[in-house]
């Protein structure tokens, strides 16, 4: 999953009467998907939307509590929302997402800071709240659910370039990896009913959207029952809403190595429009610490996932994320996540440094005794393992054509589109005579670090 990015919110619109509310989204990708759904509870309840914090009249911050530094991160921009409060009192300050679930009402401790605070589970409440901070009181719900999955509500697509869009396809996770605060700040996991993610796609395909992210945090235990008995699983889903429309491209994110099924590669395998890339989180490459997070797998059971795919799937790309610097890792350890990495070969990986979370199996039942230099180094061994797999990854697509979803407008040349190939990769490319949200054939020329330099051909 895409970790920590952020992004002010879409549009402006004056004409509503409710006050004009400002969204800043941190974390993963079911946070950008959650401020959609806010931003559509908020729009039909009389507020209005704007990217620009000066306008704002209600300032939202959607948190994650994955690591520390995530936090970090979040408080520092409290303090900023804090000064332009202090310069325009009237201003509701509201904290959204997994943070505040995990702090609660504490945020409240710090005078001026916070106006309201809402869970994951409790953005239909939001207009109840600002109502409350609007009269000068704390508005408060934290609460967690076991079916809220907002699966009647058409979210407010906050992205600009309006061919991609995140669909959440359940939420909550159950599985309980001993370093990990989601179960705790987004409880327990619950599906989405398949019609309800049948139909916003069907949506997305008129509003002129040409591909779709399926979302959870575990996708591989996707299961809805019907009315006459019938399961819906994660590969009957992927299959329906692949069928939608075959020009329509599916991605997914995230699969657990444990319950990555030969159904799903299969289901893959049969839709030309299913993307080829698996983001498939292995966290460490030894079985002792494998065990140590309650993963689930072994590295044996991993390689045997990596194999599947390989075999069901020539063309696919793997991604992974991996955490340096576990409880009790030792070199040995660490040595045997850098081979793993080396022979799954992976095209692209999130790494991180182990950071303990407060109330966690491992922070109740492990020491965190692998000290800061030595999670630096072995994080930076495996950020330059990763960097030279990543180059070899894209050197390999030189010669090859690919096609590609024009996304939008080069960051570095307005003469230039950017957009990605089936495999996940960015490509760069001259405008020539096409537009974005076409889908193109690329000759890929050359290979940066970051991303294929192409033309287009015909
Ligand atoms: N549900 C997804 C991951 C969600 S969190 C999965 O199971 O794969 C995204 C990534 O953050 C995780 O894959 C893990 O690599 C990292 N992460 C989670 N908790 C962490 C912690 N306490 N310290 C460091 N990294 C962590
Ligand atoms: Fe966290 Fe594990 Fe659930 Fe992923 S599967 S969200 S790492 S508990
Ligand atoms: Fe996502 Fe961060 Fe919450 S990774 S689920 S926003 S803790």
């Amino acid at each position: 999953m895409l970790l920590e990015q952020n992004s002010g919110s879409g549009y402006t619109n004056r004409t509503q009467s409710n006050g004009r509310v400002y969204i800043e989204t941190y974390g993963c990708q079911m946070n950008v998907s959650d401020s959609e759904v806010v931003a559509s509870i908020l729009q039909s309840n009389g507020y209005s939307l704007t990217s620009k914090l000066d306008e704002a009249d209600v300032i939202l911050v959607n948190t994650c509590s994955i690591r520390d530094n995530a936090e970090e991160r979040v408080w520092g921009r409290l303090d900023v929302f804090r000064q332009y409060k202090r310069r325009n009192p009237s201003v509701i300050v509201g904290v959204l997402g997994c943070m505040g679930e995990r702090l609660k009402d504490s945020f409240f401790d710090k005078k001026n800071l916070v106006d309201i605070v809402a869970g994951p589970d409790a953005y239909r409440e939001l207009p109840v709240l600002l109502r409350l901070a609007e009269e000068g009181q704390s508005g408060i719900n934290v609460l967690l659910s076991r079916e809220e999955t907002y699966a009647d509500i058409s979210p407010v697509r906050l992205d600009k370039n309006g061919v991609s869009a995140f669909v959440s396809i359940m939420r909550g996770c159950n599985n309980m990896c001993s370093y990990c605060v989601v179960p705790y700040v987004r409880g327990a996991e619950r599906s989405r009913d398949p019609e309800t993610i049948v139909r916003e796609v069907k949506e997305l395909i008129d509003d002129g959207y040409r591909e779709v992210t399926l979302l959870g945090q575990n996708v591989n235990s996707y299961h809805w029952t019907v009315e006459n008995g019938g399961l819906v699983s994660f590969a009957k889903l992927l299959e329906m809403v692949a069928k939608i429309n075959p020009t329509l491209r599916v991605r997914y994110s995230t699969s657990h190595p444990k319950d990555l099924s030969d159904e799903v590669l299969q289901t893959m395998a049969r839709f030309g429009n299913i993307c080829s890339h698996i983001h498939l989180p292995v966290q460490s490459g030894s079985s002792r610490i494998l065990k140590l997070m309650n993963r689930g797998y072994t590295r044996e059971y991993y390689m045997g996932r990596v194999e599947a795919i390989r075999r069901i799937l020539p063309d696919c790309a793997i991604s992974t994320d991996v955490i340096a610097g576990f409880c009790s890792e030792t070199d040995a350890d660490h040595r045997e996540t850098l081979s793993l990495m080396q022979w799954a070969n992976f095209d692209f990986a999130y790494m991180f440094k182990y950071s303990e979370r407060p109330n966690t199996k491992a922070a109740r039942r492990l020491p965190d005794d692998v000290p800061d230099e030595t999670k630096a180094r072995r994080l930076t061994e495996i950020i330059a393992l990763q960097g030279k797999l990543s180059e070899q990854s894209k050197k390999k697509d030189v010669g090859k054509t690919f096609e590609v979803l024009i996304e939008g407008v080069s960051k570095k040349s307005d003469q230039h589109f950017y957009g990605r190939t089936s495999q996940n990769k960015v490509v760069v490319f001259p405008k020539g005579n096409s537009g974005i949200g076409d889908f193109v054939k690329v000759a890929i020329l050359k290979s940066t670090p970051a991303t294929l330099i192409g033309e287009m051909v015909l």
